[in-house]
């Protein structure tokens, strides 16, 4: 009886990954290829990745460390999000040249920005190195070797499955990255932080740039000398569209997900981690939002710091929603019991669980207190600088600095666990009374510049509190709860698990290599009863353009387009109505850093550019819902359309391949 029980959980558990789960390592692609032409896809894992021929991933890069972007002609262009160009953008605006508001479109190559502190990467190959480092091999030896193979590039050994394999990645890097043209933040940001990880959605979140080379087409440092990039493959940029159903690629550079995490660390996102990070935001946006709301210098000083702020506060959210919805403790713990009883008869992995549980108890306050002091009192300014000192609203921003001040020492006092506070907080605290007391005193003397000195060593003691922790916890990465003695444990549970659930399909975590999901366009049931379409139009733009609210007040360009119905090749018929394509839906496992990678067609071709999530779906970084878990990108057409009608650069399209 017992056994038959077990074969029946195991044969419960064994089910293959959930539909268009997974972030799929480029290389490796072969072993999904069969269920991505089950789901329409058109081409050969040769296709996607290959180190003989030209294939999509040599167009396909990392841009600026931490987003994805991709190369659209035989000249080098490039397109990725607005969000990702943001600081690129920026950067060039000014007063008399706002490109923020107004967007910018180079006229001809010569007006085309360089960009001091902008790269991007093109991945050369990619190789399992496990053995090579298991024979004895230095790490450092490899990538050096690899490093010294051609001009610019940069290797780097990457764990996947927590360690279980190593693999070689090897990039060419191009440090002469130029601003080609953006739309105005009207359309690039278009429904601003209100909108933002919502559905439906209207916002044209893209902008372009070009690589440029030496005349070796090599990388080379900035110089004026350079020419534009010849890629070995750029993408082909479909016109057709897409509609609901179709399949759906994307390639890209996902930064970070837990997957196979215990149910104790699910735990500690769900009630410990995310409502103390989401309280403490919510403390420091209401602040921010008060101060913008009462004068309109500060709502443009505060902008960008409130999108940061309110980005991870907002996908929190939704995360722990999703958690709770999909009951992920619940099924995690299950999950891992049914494991260990399985694996109470292999020596190998006898144990692994109640040690892994073991050491999740032993680093969970130590790991809290460095997340806790992350969002609080590091947060806060050692000093100003002399730039912020001249701007004629410094003044106006004392109160609401000072109450940053204040909350951000209320909200440490009251959560960092005590055996990691820091000394001269606690010092500083009994010695002023309050808190708040002990904040005035240091933001007294940071605001006027004249006695930084306690503010100084109060950092120093965040800093030597944080350095004891990650001691403690024996690694250095501490992107999520981990250490170096959880790392050891999982490599075994994962080796476990793939023994145990053969029929599973895993996939490692994202760890910004580059890699591949595939779905579909497709919508999904919102609430009881409340089916989300996955496509929007440009009547949807029309719907929410207020010229009172900031976020929502368009261009009037795009105003005269829409009463003239005058949409050119890109008009298309919705039921009666003639419209713009705008945004869509597609069920693609993707998170941070896909922002501005391809969506491509079952052949292919470029159908849009990604950039967020729905904000419920967000536990996709711990676990994939097919119900509910969907990508948002940018129709391609869209882009176009925008680049063509708004932006009056339709010389940039005379350079893509267009289908
Ligand atoms: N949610 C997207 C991402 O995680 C977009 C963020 C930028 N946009 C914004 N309105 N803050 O990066
Ligand atoms: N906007 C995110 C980024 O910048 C992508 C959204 C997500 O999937 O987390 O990478």
């Amino acid at each position: 009886m017992k056994k038959l029980l077990l074969t029946l959980a195991i044969a419960l558990a064994a089910l293959p990954a959930a539909a268009d789960e997974g972030m799929w390592l480029p290389s490796l692609i072969s072993s999904r290829i069969k269920d991505m032409r089950t789901k329409g896809f058109r081409l050969t894992a040769d296709d996607i990745y290959s180190i003989n021929r030209a294939s999509m991933k040599d167009a396909v890069v990392l841009f600026g460390g931490g987003c994805t972007g991709e190369i659209v002609s035989a000249e080098g262009l490039l397109l990725t999000n607005h969000h990702c160009g943001y600081d690129a953008i920026a950067s060039h605006s000014t007063v008399e040249h706002d490109y923020l508001t107004y967007g910018f479109w180079a006229r001809t190559r010569a007006e085309e920005l360089p960009n001091e502190r902008l790269n991007v990467r093109i991945l050369v190959r990619m190789e399992e190195v496990t053995d090579r480092l298991a024979a004895g091999e230095e790490p450092k030896a490899i990538i050096e070797a690899a490093q010294a193979e051609g001009t610019g590039y940069r290797a780097s050994i990457e764990q996947m499955y927590y360690g279980t394999q190593q693999f070689l990645f090897v990039y060419e890097q191009f440090d002469d990255v130029r601003l080609v043209g953006t739309p105005p933040s009207s359309i690039g940001k278009f429904g601003g932080d209100t909108d933002n990880w919502i559905w439906p959605r209207h916002t044209g979140d893209f902008s372009v740039f070009r690589i440029y080379a030496s005349k070796e087409n090599k990388p080379a440092a900035y110089s004026p000398d350079n020419v534009p990039y010849r890629p070995r493959r750029h993408f082909t940029v479909s016109t057709h569209g897409i509609g609901e159903g179709d399949f759906t690629m994307i390639y890209g550079f996902p930064g970070n997900t837990q997957e196979y995490i215990l149910s104790d660390a699910v735990a500690y996102v769900a009630e410990r981690s995310d409502p103390a990070k989401i309280a403490i935001r919510t403390g420091r946006l209401d602040l921010i939002s008060a101060a913008q709301e009462s004068d309109p210098a500060l709502r443009i000083f505060y902008a960008a710091r409130h999108a940061s702020i309110a980005n991870a506060w907002k996908k929190w959210q939704g995360e722990v929603l999703g958690i709770g919805r999909k009951r992920t403790v619940e099924t995690k713990r299950d999950y891992e019991q049914r494991f260990a009883a399985w694996a109470a008869g292999q020596t190998e992995y006898a144990d692994v669980v109640p040690q892994l549980k073991a050491e999740y108890a032993r680093i969970v306050d130590p790991y809290f207190a460095r997340e806790i002091t992350s969002e609080t009192l590091a947060t806060l300014p050692a000093r100003y600088t002399d730039a912020e000192r001249a701007e004629t609203f410094f003044a106006r921003r004392e109160p609401t600095e000072r109450a940053l001040f204040r909350y951000a020492f209320r909200q440490y006092a009251d959560r960092c666990p005590a055996a990691y506070r820091i000394e001269e907080f606690d010092e500083g605290v009994a010695a002023c009374g309050s808190p708040e007391a002990y904040a005035d005193r240091l933001f007294d003397g940071v605001w006027s510049g004249d006695d930084t000195a306690p503010a100084d060593r109060l950092k120093e003691g965040i800093k030597r509190v944080q350095k004891q922790i990650v001691d403690e916890l024996g690694t250095a990465n501490l992107r999520n709860l981990n250490s170096r003695r959880l790392n050891e444990l999982y490599t075994a549970y994962i080796r476990g698990l793939r023994a145990w659930d053969t029929r599973r399909a895993f996939f490692p975590d994202a760890n910004l290599t580059l890699r591949v999901a595939y779905g579909s366009v497709s919508g999904y049931e919102y609430a009881d009863g409340e089916y989300h379409k996955p496509l929007t139009t440009l009547d949807g733009i029309i719907a929410k353009d207020n010229p009172a609210i900031y976020d929502y007040d368009i261009p009037q360009s795009l105003r005269d387009l829409y009463a003239a119905k005058d949409y050119g090749r890109w008009g298309i018929d919705v039921g009666d109505r003639r419209t713009v394509p705008v945004c869509f839906l597609a069920t693609n496992h993707t998170t941070g850093g896909n922002s501005g990678s391809p969506v491509l067609n079952a052949r292919g071709e470029l159908v849009g550019i990604n950039f967020d999530r729905t904000w419920r779906s967000t536990m996709s970084d711990i676990e994939f819902d097919p119900s509910i878990c969907r990508n948002i990108a940018v129709d391609i057409r869209y882009v176009l359309f925008v680049i063509d009608r708004i932006g009056g650069a339709g010389y940039l399209l005379d350079e893509m391949t267009l289908r």
